[in-house]
Formats: C-alpha cells, sequence, structure tokens
C-alpha cells in the first residue's frame, strides 16, 4: 500500500474512532448490556472504508473535517447495525465478525436485535444534531439520502433480496441489483453526504461523483464476494466459505472467480473514468478505491 495513503488513511481512521467512542454511550449507563453491546460491535475493529470514503469525497469540496467526522461516522453506525443483523442466526447466522464473536454471541440474540435497532438511530441523531452543510436544505437532503440507503429501497431492501434468492440462480441483472442495494446503495450515500460537507458541486459533477460511487459500491460486494472464496477466516476476522456453504448466489457462484475478478478490475476502471473531471483532487478517491479492489480482508 502506499504509506501516502496508509497515514492519511490511519488519521482519518483514528479521528473516526475518537469520535465514535465519545459518542457512544458509556458501558456503565443503563441499560449496560445494551451500551456495552453497541461499543462491543462498533469500536476497535473494521476497515472503516466507509468513513474513508466520506473524507476523500470531502477532499474534493474542502469541507470541514468535524462536518466529514460525523457524516462519516454515521454511516459507520449504519453499517455497524447492517453487520449486527446480518450476523443473526435468521439471516447468516455467523458466529465471527472483526475477529470476536458477533454480538449476539457474545451477548443475546435480543440485544443484537436492540443493537442494530439503537446504532441505526444513533445514527441519524448525529446527522440532525449541529450544522453539517452551509445550508439546511442542503443537510435536510443529507438525512433524507441516508435514511433511503439503508431502507427498503435500499441496504435492507438489498438483504431481503438477498435471504429470497438463497439456493436460487440470479441473472446477472439480478445480482447486480442485489449488490448494488445491500451494499452499494451505503457505499454510495458514504460518497455523497461527504462531498455535500462543503462547497458546492455542480450537478453534472454530483452525477459524476454519484456513478463513481456506484461502480465502487458494486466492486465493493464483488470483491467481498471473492474474498469469501478466496481468502481464510484468520485474515477476514469473519468465518471464510460461508457463501457457498449457505447456497448464496454470488459474482463468484455465477461467473467463477477469474471473471469476478476481471468484473472488479472493470469497475475500478469504470469508477476511475467517472473522476476524470475532478483531476488532482480525486487522489484520495482513487486510492481509496485501490485499497477496495486489492484489499485481501
Ligand atoms: C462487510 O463490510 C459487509 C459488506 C457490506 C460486504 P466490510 O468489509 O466493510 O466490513 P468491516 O467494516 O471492514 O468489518
Ligand atoms: C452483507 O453482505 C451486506 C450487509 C448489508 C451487511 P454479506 O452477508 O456478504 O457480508 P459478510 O460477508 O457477512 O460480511
Ligand atoms: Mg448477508
Ligand atoms: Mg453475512
Ligand atoms: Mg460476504
Amino acid at each position: 500500500m502506499n504509506p501516502d495513503f496508509q497515514s492519511w488513511a490511519g488519521s482519518c481512521q483514528a479521528r473516526i474512532e475518537t469520535f465514535l467512542e465519545a459518542r457512544l454511550p458509556a458501558a456503565d449507563c443503563v441499560p449496560e448490556r445494551l451500551h456495552k453491546a453497541m461499543r462491543y460491535s462498533v469500536l476497535g475493529g473494521g476497515k472503516r472504508v466507509r468513513p474513508l470514503l466520506s473524507f476523500a469525497a470531502g477532499e474534493l469540496v474542502a469541507a470541514d473535517s468535524e462536518r466529514i467526522t460525523v457524516v462519516g461516522a454515521a454511516v459507520e453506525l449504519i453499517h455497524a447495525y447492517s453487520l449486527v443483523h446480518d450476523d443473526l442466526p435468521c439471516m447468516d447466522d455467523d458466529i465471527l465478525r472483526r475477529g470476536k464473536p458477533t454480538c449476539h454471541i457474545e451477548y443475546d440474540e435480543a440485544t443484537a436485535l436492540l443493537t442494530g435497532d439503537s446504532l441505526q438511530t444513533l445514527a441519524f441523531e448525529l446527522l440532525a444534531e449541529k450544522p453539517l452543510a452551509d445550508m439546511p436544505g442542503t443537510q435536510l437532503q443529507m438525512i433524507a439520502q441516508l435514511a433511503s440507503a439503508s431502507g427498503s429501497r435500499g441496504m435492507a431492501g438489498g438483504q431481503a433480496f438477498d435471504l429470497d434468492s438463497v439456493g436460487k440462480m440470479l441473472s446477472l441483472p439480478e445480482l447486480e441489483f442485489m449488490h448494488i442495494h445491500k451494499t452499494g446503495a451505503l457505499i454510495r450515500a458514504a460518497v455523497m453526504l461527504g462531498a455535500r460537507c462543503g462547497s458546492c458541486l455542480s450537478d453534472e459533477q454530483l452525477a459524476q461523483l454519484d456513478h463513481f460511487a456506484k461502480c465502487v459500491g458494486l466492486a465493493f460486494q464483488v470483491v467481498d464476494d471473492l474474498l469469501d472464496t478466496e481468502a481464510t477466516t484468520a485474515t477476514l476476522g469473519k468465518t471464510a466459505g460461508k457463501d457457498a456453504e449457505h447456497n448464496k448466489p454470488t459474482y463468484v457462484s455465477i461467473l467463477g472467480i477469474s471473471q469476478a475478478r476481471e468484473l472488479a478490475e472493470k469497475l475500478q476502471h469504470d469508477a476511475y473514468q467517472a473522476l476524470d473531471g475532478f483531476k488532482e483532487a480525486a487522489l484520495r478517491l482513487r486510492q481509496v478505491t485501490d485499497f477496495i479492489i486489492k484489499r485481501k480482508f
């Protein structure tokens, strides 16, 4: 990894960690078990890719880093909630996440359900509590965008499609629909909310950035499918090989490993192309894209 990228990413990750540490309710605050489970599920783990995308998009518009930290943390809270619920026995039934027992294993199912609910509402509390954009109307749009990216027309809808697809042979457009929703929507929101924290982009620039985010969001899940087949449980910090075991249609099951890898690289190329108009200002977005495509975990 480019050392310059590594130190930039490290400092963004540290900002997010410090902010989340301070904003999650304390472990000794009642109800203690729920607050401990929330902290357990969010802190000290994860690649924090979505906040990195918010920071990188914020750099395009010279956004204030405190605003981006709030936005990145809100998206990360939604993501952490989605993982806690994704791991439940009624969904993927996983016991390992970020190298630790999953929330329902460490605590219990009811606590995991409430942890997800509470992380989700905390995300919106953060977005609504102080100015994050130059115009109040822009901030309202940001809140609405994260809500629709998280709900039945975004992540939760994609998860419903995922569960409904077990054991089925999906067509490529169906698979793309599922991935764009279950993973892509939140990644798109991470980019667009980061970009809205700063000075206004033109409609054309916003459309280019949105196209970039759509390519990266899809690529992210294609690589996740590849890693489920190619990587080990120890490297991933989550159980490898679960997609095949659960009979999930994925880019690997439908295209095979080498075509799935080619698709990830094509999406990387398309993502880069969408950034052409931003020139050097998009350096960090290109670097985060490389990290997403080349990651080993
Ligand atoms: C895993 O996301 C779940 C998907 C949406 C594919 P990440 O790979 O970003 O998980 P963490 O946050 O690094 O643990
Ligand atoms: C999860 O996709 C997407 C979410 C919305 C959480 P996966 O089920 O493939 O994620 P992992 O592999 O368990 O992290
Ligand atoms: Mg899943
Ligand atoms: Mg899963
Ligand atoms: Mg997966």
